[in-house]
C-alpha cells in the first residue's frame, strides 16, 4: 500500500495521520512546502520519502511535480486531510488513474454554493441562497431572499469574512469589507443551535459517527473576543433530539457521493425542531475535534482513518463513553501572558475530568484569536453526563482568566 499524503507536517495534526498510515502498514510519500530538514524526527520516521514543493496552493504545479517525482514508482492512494488540498489530491488521483473520490465529487464538498445545490436537489433542507460576484448581484439577491441574511465567501474557512446582515445598510457595510473576496454566497440566516455531524466513511457509509455542539454558535464566538468558545461532543447519539440531524447527515453523504474517509458537517436545529444543512467538508474537523472524538470513545481515529482509506476496514470500538468538551481561552490584554487566574483552583476541584490542559504558559506571546480558533490554548475535559460536561466547561469559560500585557 503506497500512499502519497499531501501536507504530512502541517497543520500539526497531519503528523498524526501520517503516523496512522505508517501504523497500518502503508509506505508514506509526503508532499509539503517545508524543507525536509525542518520536519520533526517523530514525523520523518513515518515517511519513506518527501517532496518539497515551492507552493502547495499551486494545484497544477503540485500535480506536475508529484507526477514527475513518482515516475517509475507505484502509487495506490493519493490523500489529503487539509481542506485546501482535497481538490489537489483528487486531481492527482485522476492523473494517476487511482481509486478514490473524483474531482467533481470533491467539488461538492468544497464549493459552498454547489454543495447546497446538490444537497437541495436531493430534497434536503438548505438555507435559501445565491452565489454573488458583484455588488449588484448581492443587492438583487438580498431583495429576492429578504433579511436577515449571511454573507460569506464561497470557499471560506474559520468564519473569515462572514457577516450577518439585517438591512440594506448592513449589507453595504459588509460588502465594503469583502472587496477582496472573488465570490460570495448570500444566504438565509438560520436561527437555532449549531451542531457538527462527523463521520469516517467506507464507500460513503459511516463506520463512525459523531455529533458535537457549538456553544455558542461559531459566528458569535468568532466575532466576540471575550467569549471562550466551547465545543462538546455528544455521548448519547440515540436521543430523539438528534435523530433528524443524524438522518440529514446520512442523506447529505449520499447526495454528494461521499467515498472513503472523514467528513465534517455543520447543521442547525431551529427552535421548531426543523433541521437545516449548514456546510460539509470531506476531511476531518480541525481545532482538536478528532482528539475530542478520540476521548469520547477512547480510540485512535488517526489510525482508524488510515485503516479505512488503505484497507477499507474500521476496527475500533464505537461505544461512546464520554461527552468531551474543549474550551478555548483568550487572554485579556495584548502581548505576553502574564498570569492565569483560577486554573489551580479548578484543577484541584475538577482535575479528574480534565484530559488535556494546554493553556499558553506565562511568558508566551498571545496567538491571534481571529486567525486561529485555538486562541491562547485550551482545556479538554470529559464526563459521562452531558449536563455536567457543559457545566464544567462553563466554569472553565467563566472562572479561569488569562491576562496578557
Ligand atoms: N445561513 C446561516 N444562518 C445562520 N448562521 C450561519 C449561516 N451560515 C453561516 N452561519 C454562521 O457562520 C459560521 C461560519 O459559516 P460557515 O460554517 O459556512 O463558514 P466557514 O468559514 O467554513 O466556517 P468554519 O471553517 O469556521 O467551519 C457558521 O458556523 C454559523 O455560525
Ligand atoms: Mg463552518
Amino acid at each position: 500500500m503506497k500512499v502519497v499524503f499531501l501536507a504530512p507536517g502541517y497543520p500539526p495534526e497531519m503528523q498524526q495521520y501520517t503516523r496512522g498510515l505508517a501504523e497500518v502498514g502503508a509506505t508514506v510519500y509526503g508532499v509539503g512546502d517545508a524543507p525536509v530538514a525542518s520536519l520533526p524526527p517523530s514525523l520523518k520516521q513515518h515517511l519513506s520519502d518527501y517532496l518539497q514543493v515551492p507552493s502547495l496552493m499551486d494545484e497544477a504545479g503540485v500535480v506536475d511535480r508529484v507526477h514527475a517525482w513518482m515516475r517509475g514508482r507505484e502509487v495506490d492512494r493519493v490523500l489529503a486531510n487539509w481542506e485546501i488540498l482535497v481538490l489537489t489530491a483528487a486531481r492527482l488521483r485522476e492523473r494517476f488513474g487511482l481509486p478514490g473520490m473524483s474531482y467533481d465529487a470533491v467539488q461538492g464538498f468544497r464549493d459552498k454554493q454547489l454543495m447546497k445545490e446538490r444537497v437541495a436537489a436531493a430534497g434536503l433542507r438548505v438555507p435559501l441562497s445565491a452565489r454573488v460576484r458583484t455588488m449588484t448581484d448581492a443587492r438583487d439577491a438580498a431583495a429576492r431572499l429578504g433579511y436577515p441574511l449571511v454573507l460569506k465567501p464561497i470557499a471560506g474557512a474559520g468564519s473569515a469574512d462572514t457577516y450577518e446582515v439585517g438591512s440594506d445598510r448592513e449589507l453595504e457595510a459588509a460588502l465594503g469589507k469583502m472587496l477582496h473576496v472573488g465570490e460570495a454566497s448570500l444566504e438565509e440566516f438560520i436561527e437555532g443551535e449549531e451542531f457538527t455531524y462527523d463521520t469516517v466513511c467506507i464507500g460513503g457509509k459511516p463506520a463512525f459517527v459523531n455529533v458535537a455542539q457549538y456553544l455558542p454558535k461559531p459566528l458569535i464566538a468568532r466575532t466576540n473576543e471575550w467569549i471562550s468558545p466551547v465545543i462538546v461532543t455528544v455521548r448519547d447519539l440515540a436521543q430523539p433530539a438528534l435523530a433528524a440531524g443524524l438522518a440529514l447527515g446520512g442523506h447529505v453523504l449520499d447526495a454528494l457521493g461521499m467515498g472513503d474517509g472523514f467528513t465534517h458537517m455543520e447543521w442547525f436545529r431551529k427552535p421548531s425542531g426543523e433541521v437545516v444543512f449548514g456546510e460539509i467538508g470531506c476531511r476531518p474537523g480541525g481545532a482538536c475535534l478528532v482528539d475530542q472524538m478520540n476521548y469520547t470513545c477512547d480510540i485512535d481515529l488517526f489510525r482508524e482513518w488510515a485503516r479505512v482509506v488503505c484497507w477499507g476496514r474500521f476496527e475500533a470500538p464505537t461505544r461512546r463513553k464520554y461527552n468531551a468538551a474543549i474550551i478555548f481561552k483568550r487572554a485579556i490584554g495584548q502581548g505576553r501572558i502574564t498570569r492565569i487566574v483560577g486554573l489551580s483552583e479548578f484543577m484541584r476541584r475538577y482535575g479528574e475530568h480534565v484530559v488535556e490542559s494546554k493553556l499558553l504558559p506565562v511568558g508566551s506571546k498571545r496567538r491571534n484569536w481571529k486567525h486561529t480558533l485555538i486562541s491562547d490554548g485550551h482545556i479538554l475535559l470529559r464526563h459521562p453526563d452531558f449536563a455536567t460536561a457543559c457545566e464544567l466547561a462553563n466554569i472553565v469559560a467563566t472562572q479561569i482568566t488569562m491576562y496578557a500585557e
